[in-house]
């Protein structure tokens, strides 16, 4: 690329930022507890308004995450859900439910659920709560008034944290789905502030998964990004 100056580290970045993606099956073999230690750690530099560091972070393994687990499936199935953060269809604009769309299709395509089974995306969000198999999750609550600045440093951590994990070997999914039990979370862990932003599963990929080898596309850079001079 002319005009660009590549460096050591620019090189190392473009492979870290570039090889995470979202894991959707995982092997049951745990995270050991040093790496997961050095990798909460590393999460804990992202940056945030004032240095507040406005994150709560629980992460659950073993029999704490199988009760967990158990719980949101009960918790779906009696369809108990709450959510600390509101959520509905008409916060997304034509452009981001047409790229939600092509998602959409790759995911369910390599799952092989036909767009109109219903019945099977509904059982395979359901089958998610048990974290797609994977031995860990976190869950990443909003500390203070919860509003929207403090959930973006709070963003910013959830980004800082995945990028940590890809760079120690560890695989992980995202799963807004896990926000909508936030009392089932709290109740199960025993807490009593914070809003829950995010649930992240974390292990290691089962690689023999095809949904594990669904590739997602971005937009063009000049479609988000504009540079004023
Ligand atoms: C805030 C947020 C919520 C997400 N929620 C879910 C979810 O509930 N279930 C899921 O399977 N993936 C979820 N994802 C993963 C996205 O689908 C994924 O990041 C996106 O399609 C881009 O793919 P990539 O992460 O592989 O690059 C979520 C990601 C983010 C950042």
């Amino acid at each position: 690329m002319s005009g660009s100056a590549p460096t050591e580290l620019s090189g190392r970045a473009e492979k870290l930022i570039r090889g995470r993606h979202a894991t959707r099956a995982f092997r049951p073999d745990p995270v050991p507890e040093d790496t997961m230690r050095a990798i909460f750690s590393l999460a804990g530099t992202a940056p945030s308004n004032s240095n507040a560091q406005p994150w709560q972070v629980e992460v659950v393994s073993g029999a704490v995450r199988e009760r967990l687990a158990d719980s949101l499936r009960a918790a779906h199935a009696t369809k108990r859900t709450t959510t600390d953060f509101p959520y509905s269809e008409g916060m997304y604009s034509e452009v981001h439910h047409t790229r939600r769309a092509a998602f959409g299709a790759e995911l369910y395509g390599a799952l092989g659920i036909t767009p109109d089974d219903h019945a099977a995306r509904a059982a395979y969000d359901a089958e998610s709560l048990r974290f797609y198999g994977a031995p860990h999750a976190a869950f990443l609550f909003v500390t203070g008034d919860g509003g929207a600045r403090l959930a973006a440093d709070v963003g910013a951590y959830m980004q800082t944290l995945l990028l940590a994990m890809t760079a120690y070997g560890v695989d992980s999914c995202p799963q807004g789905l896990l926000s909508f039990y936030a009392d089932t979370v709290r109740a199960e862990l025993g807490l009593t502030g914070g809003k829950l932003l995010m649930g992240i599963s974390f292990g290691h990929a089962d690689d023999a998964a095809p949904v594990n080898r669904v590739m997602t596309e971005r937009a063009a850079l000049e479609a988000t990004t504009t540079f004023h001079r």
